[in-house]
């Protein structure tokens, strides 16, 4: 027997490709359960607007597949203020929502923090393809988003190396470099400015360059991460120092979108399964995470104090791949 009778779902920051699988995981296991489902439109502007819809199994058929969120997302500057969740609170209230279900990030999760300290029920489930969630080694849409990613460098070095250019290539991650650590690992880059440990000396990278072109190497890839940006002036005042052609392509938006991976569809079902597991056993405050190989969870107040970093030995092993 469950411990709630209704719960709301909603999806909240960037948008992510698997998010859809995991609205779908909610609301599937929510029907088995017998628990009545509230799709919240807009994140938490929608709540504050009450643009609630009832959902059933049928509402979710179709759309596993599909990138982006059948529910849209927001972000709301309202929601940031005390009065704006303790609207939000009585509006749950008044919706018979006890239990709801965050699908967003770290900003997300605060505003479920606070809607859970006014006594919803709250249960967050890590999406966002930054992958900068402390408490998780897994987001939903980072699987996707970085093979998007792979796969638009890979294109990109055709050209550059017919062209014997350097290019520049800059992807999304907000303050974090896992997409572009991750694509420069896979799409075997030169070099990676990652915001965890760049040191802003464009010099060592001029020089290294002009040493690579010496020793023959006709083409050269760079993947710069969004939290440096400025990659159009990077090129160029690399091209004019190298004197080697270069061009800068920015990924932009592109890596949020697309049809998620297998990867992604897979972990987003189970947590969605997971988050009504959790409500229905009466427990909030939750982040559902995966961990060393399993699917956990933690109480949102610990979560949100854990950091994390880029692991220095895959940055160490980068370093030693670059021939
Ligand atoms: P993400 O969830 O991807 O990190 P944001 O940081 O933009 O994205 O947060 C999404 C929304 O969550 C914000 O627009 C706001 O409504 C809500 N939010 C963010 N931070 C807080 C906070 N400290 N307190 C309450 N709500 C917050
Ligand atoms: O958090 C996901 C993300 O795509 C980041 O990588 C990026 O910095 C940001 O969102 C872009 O936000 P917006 O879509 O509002 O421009």
């Amino acid at each position: 027997m469950s411990k709630v009778q209704t719960i709301g779902v909603l999806t909240s920051g960037g948008d992510a490709p698997g998010m859809n699988a995991a609205i779908r995981g909610v609301v599937r296991t929510a029907c088995k359960l017998g628990i009545k489902v509230k799709g919240i439109k807009r994140g938490y502007a929608g709540l504050l607007n009450e643009e609630i819809v009832d959902m059933d199994s049928m509402s979710v058929s179709d759309i596993i597949h599909r990138g982006g969120t059948i529910l849209y997302t927001a972000r709301c500057m309202e929601f940031m203020t005390e009065e704006g969740q303790k609207k939000a609170a009585e509006i749950c209230h008044k919706h018979g929502i006890e239990g709801l279900v965050v699908i967003g990030g770290d900003g997300s999760f605060r505003g479920a923090q606070k809607l859970a300290n006014l006594g919803i029920n709250t249960v967050g489930i890590p999406g966002t393809i930054d992958l900068d969630i402390s408490c998780t080694e897994y987001t939903i849409g980072f699987d996707t988003a970085v093979n998007t990613a792979m796969e638009a460098i890979d294109k990109v070095r055709d050209t550059s190396s017919s062209h014997e250019r350097c290019s520049i290539i800059e992807v999304m991650g907000r303050g974090a470099g896992y997409i572009a650590l991750w694509s420069a690992i896979a799409s075997g880059a030169e070099a990676v400015l990652l915001p965890e440990r760049y040191d802003y000396n464009e010099q060592a990278i001029i020089d290294s360059l002009i040493e690579k072109h010496r020793s023959g190497k006709t083409h050269h890839i760079i993947i710069n991460a969004e939290g440096i940006g400025h990659s159009t002036s990077m090129a160029k005042r690399i091209e004019q120092a190298t004197g080697i052609e270069t061009r800068a392509t920015i990924l932009g938006h592109m890596q949020r979108g697309g049809s998620p991976s297998c990867k992604d569809r897979v972990y987003a079902s189970i947590m969605g399964s997971k988050a009504v597991s959790l409500l229905a056993e009466g427990k909030s405050k939750r982040i559902v995470a995966y961990k060393n190989g399993d699917y956990v969870d933690f109480d949102i107040d610990e979560a949100l104090a854990m950091t994390k970093d880029i692991p220095e030995e895959q940055y160490q092993i980068f370093l030693s791949l670059v021939r």
